[in-house]
């Protein structure tokens, strides 16, 4: 077999074998098949796309190429929860422990911050002595006393993907839908969970701005998930305003825990409850709506506060944070953004307003940079709000002074305020499971 037949192959809009696409990517990651022909497949993949065999079969290729886990050590059905990345995203902080509440297991991979989009690893390490990088062993006995674990990206997880992705980033191809597809669900299956929720990002603050390419992005995902065995669903949220009020590392473990106290804000309360639920289903513990029953019995019993600071405990965390969120130091400077003119908040950049909480010191510079913990932003005021000229927009947190500036001057005009106030818009646009896309609005 060779290389250069491949893609000419895909050049010409056919498509290849399933042995075709391992030999592709087993002798791409064995260093024999050049960076340059890649990237010359990877753009016909661009231009003429995959077939359904095609996808499954990269994806299947891409997640055999490095560790396959095996969570069998665990007990119980393990449901894994993927989001495509957005601002002041911490359902995963919620909706875990909600499902270990509830009877499921979560044995949960996350990752770190990524450009304007925060990390759960980096959230969960702003508890004082929280560990994210634990053994095998250690893992499943942290799911198996508490119900649930999040560690960081452990193993060589699909190799594949890591050098696929650094070429595509680099050949303007990161943006197809079967690209990205393959990239997500190849380390979805390698890790090795029974089901898997799909949380696809849409709007301002997403990779998939409309909800047509989220629909579609997901369409495919679901298809691989299901055609690799894998109960899987996926829903469509809204992703044109941040989620919640807060953004930033200890901001939004705070959030977190007193959406589990059932203080959190609306927004953040409502998609976590449908997540959850969907997991619940997923781990066949009933239809939709009795699991959102029990995702809100979870809320209201306490028992899902219970289960976060049991694995905070467990993996060395100083779970006292959780029950007395006071305990987070605050960061030394805070500063009032203020409206300039009066009006509704007509729209938020929410891929600005994350860059504006990175500026703060809440992401990283560098690959090198050290994460202020405290650093972010409480948002007073969101989409449809209206606002007196002068009256606080957001509040910024920073251990450095001179950050605020230009993360304010970001902040401002991220925020667009106009005479008219904007139609509302929904946080959860679909449901997408194998069978269909049921529109949630
Ligand atoms: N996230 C991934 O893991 N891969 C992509 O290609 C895009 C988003």
């Amino acid at each position: 077999m060779r290389m250069y037949d491949l893609i000419m192959k895909k050049r010409n809009g056919e498509a290849l074998t399933k042995t075709e696409i391992e030999y592709m990517i087993s002798e791409y990651v064995a260093g024999n098949i050049p960076d340059y022909q890649m990237s010359a497949f990877l753009m016909a993949v661009y231009f003429r796309g995959m077939t359904e065999e095609e996808t499954l079969a990269m994806t299947m290729a891409v997640a055999h190429s490095g560790d396959m886990v095996d969570l069998s050590g665990i007990e119980g059905k393990k449901v894994d929860k993927h989001s495509t990345g957005g601002v002041g995203d911490k359902t995963s902080l919620v909706i875990a422990p909600i499902v270990a509440a509830c009877g499921a297991k979560v044995a949960k991979m996350s990752g770190r911050g990524l450009g304007h989009t925060g990390g759960t690893v980096d959230k969960l390490e702003s508890i004082p002595g929280m560990r994210t990088s634990l053994t095998q062993e250690e893992f499943f006995s942290v799911v198996n006393k508490t119900g649930l674990s999040i560690i960081g990206q452990s193993g060589n997880l699909a190799p594949a993907d890591k050098k696929l992705y650094a070429l595509r980033d680099v050949t303007a191809t990161v943006d197809n839908i079967s690209l990205i597809a393959v990239s997500i669900m190849s380390k979805k299956l390698a890790a090795g969970n029974d089901c898997i929720l799909l949380d696809v990002k849409t709007g301002s603050g997403a990779f998939m701005k409309t909800v047509e390419d989220s629909v579609a992005l997901a369409k495919e995902m679901v298809t691989i998930g299901e055609n690799a065995g894998k109960r899987t669903v996926a829903l469509i949220t809204n992703m044109d305003i941040p989620l919640g009020n807060n953004i930033g590392n200890s901001l939004e473990v705070i959030e977190a825990v007193e959406t589990l106290n059932g203080h959190g804000p609306a927004d953040f309360t409502e998609v976590c409850l449908n997540l959850a639920a969907n997991m619940l289903y997923l781990a066949g513990m009933g239809e939709v709506e009795i699991c959102r029953k029990m995702a809100e019995k979870a809320i209201t019993d306490g028992s899902a506060l219970k289960r976060l600071a049991a694995m905070v405990e467990a993996q060395g965390g100083d779970a006292s944070f959780i029950l007395d969120t006071g305990k987070f130091a605050r960061a030394p400077y805070a500063y009032e953004v203020l409206a300039q003119r009066s009006g509704y908040i007509a729209s938020m950049n929410t891929e600005s307003c994350g860059i504006a909480s990175s500026m703060l010191g809440a992401g990283r510079e560098t690959k090198e940079s050290e994460i202020d913990f405290s650093a972010g932003i409480t948002i007073k005021k969101k989409m449809g709000d209206y606002v007196e000229k002068g009256e606080v927009l957001a509040i910024m947190y920073t251990s450095k002074e001179e950050l605020f500036e230009a993360a304010a001057k970001r902040y401002q005009e991220a925020v667009i305020i106009t005479d008219e106030k904007p139609a509302e818009e929904p946080l959860i646009y679909a449901r997408v499971t194998k069978d269909a896309v049921e529109k949630l609005y």
